[in-house]
């Protein structure tokens, strides 16, 4: 089998005598894309591509990642730009609608988000009914899907009004689930919404704030909290989004497929890897013990990664983990903590990881993961609290990444298929004669 681009506009494939001729598209940037929607009806063959590394499953015009280079960009800009001179609701602004806003639309977009920041108040029922020990993903995965019984009125994908009042309640109700989530597990009163503060403030403060006295936010907890969210805002067609994008493909409600998303996200290989990430700094303990756990990492019959560290498209510096580096410090010295035996840690391992062959020639740089922990633990978030806040950031990621689905012409229901090595048809043995 020989699949060859010829050129301009098509590739050819050719299986033994026979040769077909594949549409070729160009991307405005990045690789282009070889189009075999029409394989199948051809040739008789699938493609085989497990874990969709070769896949493009979707056309975007929302996120860019250039994996070799370090490169993110949401809608052109690149992440450090926004990260460093917007907040958060303007990156929400920006992966919903394309363009960054002007002054009296972000007014109203801000607007409109703080109005809906409180959830039903039977709501609070809900959360009754969970062991206070339980995780929070649990409760966010689930409360979350809970959002489609309470608000029946923008659960119909169909109508454009509908999609936008249901995007604008997930962006402002997943900081108030997200910070009663926790509040629950801590056995403290749920702390109602403010709508006089901005979005990362009052988060903070619904999460820390106690009814027996005032809570001050800090700006620089609060600039770092949002920058945070920022960056894990949206990364193009990773495993929760293409979760997403799939569960949206059969015409699910909009609540039912970020609820998708956030138990996808909760995985140790995908948002669950931070709160892995300082657990493992955690074991490690001390930078003497290091060169084990490197070993370790390495030895092919230890099924120990080093967490925190590689990444499925980035195969240099993710470009978040270092303004992460530098949030965390700024962090750090807000909060006047000087020796952290944590980071102590992780800058050792990151410098050796760095320069072992072994990391070098796989191209395991770190990730975005492995700062975040030490900074959100700083903050005074629980490890389980990690993964939620990556949910909260990623909402909208992934409502961007809906919308533009359900509003593509082209959209289908996603049915990928399979190289079947199972049995061939057989007879159905009676019990007494199986052996
Ligand atoms: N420590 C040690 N070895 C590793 C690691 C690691 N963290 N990551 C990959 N490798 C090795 C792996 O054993 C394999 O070696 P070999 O070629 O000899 O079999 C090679 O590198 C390629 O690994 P892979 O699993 O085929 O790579 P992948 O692109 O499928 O996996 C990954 C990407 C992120 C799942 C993986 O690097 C990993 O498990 N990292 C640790 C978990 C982590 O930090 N995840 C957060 C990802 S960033 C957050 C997000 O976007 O959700």
């Amino acid at each position: 089998m020989d699949a060859t681009n010829t050129g301009a506009k098509a590739a050819k494939l050719t299986v033994g005598d026979k040769s077909w001729d594949l549409p070729i598209h160009p991307g405005t940037i990045g690789p282009d894309v070889v189009d075999i929607a029409k394989l199948y009806g051809q040739t008789g063959m699938f493609t085989y591509d497990p874990g969709f590394t070769s896949t493009a499953s979707c056309e975007s015009k929302i996120t860019y990642i250039d994996g070799d280079e370090g490169v993110l960009l949401y809608r052109g800009y690149p992440i450090e730009q926004l990260a460093e001179n917007g907040d958060f609701l303007e990156t929400c602004y920006l992966l919903l609608y394309g363009e960054l806003p002007t002054a009296a639309q972000k007014a109203d977009f801000d607007y409109s988000v703080t109005r809906h920041t409180m959830v039903h108040e039977q709501m609070t029922r809900f959360f009754q009914g969970f062991r206070r020990d339980a995780h929070p993903m649990a409760i966010m995965v689930a409360s979350v899907g809970a959002l489609s019984a309470f608000y029946h009125d923008s659960t119909d994908i169909s109508d454009p009004q509908q999609r936008l009042i249901a995007s604008i309640r997930m962006i402002a109700k997943m900081p108030t689930l997200a910070a009663m989530a926790y509040k629950y597990s801590i056995g403290q009163p749920f702390v109602y919404p403010k709508n006089d503060l901005d979005y990362t403030s009052n988060f903070l403060r619904m999460c820390f704030a106690v009814p027996c006295e005032d809570y001050k936010v800090s700006p620089v907890l609060s600039k770092a909290m949002d920058k945070i969210f920022i960056l894990h805002a949206d990364h193009e067609q990773n495993a929760s989004t293409s979760t997403v994008r799939l569960a949206g493909s059969s015409g699910a409600n909009p609540f039912a497929c970020i609820a998708a998303g956030i138990a996808c996200l909760w995985g140790p290989a995908h948002g669950g890897a931070n709160e892995a990430a300082l657990k493992m700094l955690s074991e490690i303990g001390h930078v003497d013990r290091i060169p084990e756990f490197i070993n370790r990492a390495k030895d092919k019959n230890d099924p120990f990664r080093l967490m925190g560290f590689g990444h499925r498209v980035y195969k240099n510096y993710d470009p978040r983990a270092k303004i992460m580096q530098r949030t965390c410090h700024e962090v750090l010295a807000e909060l006047g903590i000087k020796d952290d035996p944590l980071l102590d840690v992780a800058v050792e391992l990151e410098r050796i990881a760095l320069s072992d062959d072994y990391f070098v020639e796989k191209k395991l740089y770190p990730n975005i993961d492995f700062y975040s922990g030490i900074t959100l633990k700083a903050m005074g978030f629980p490890t389980t609290m990690f993964t939620v806040l990556f949910a909260l950031a990623r909402t909208v990621g992934w409502i961007g990444q809906w919308k533009e689905m359900i509003e593509d012409p082209s959209q289908r229901i996603g049915r990928p298929r399979q190289l079947y090595t199972g049995a061939t048809q057989r007879d159905y043995t009676a019990m007494s004669k199986r052996r």
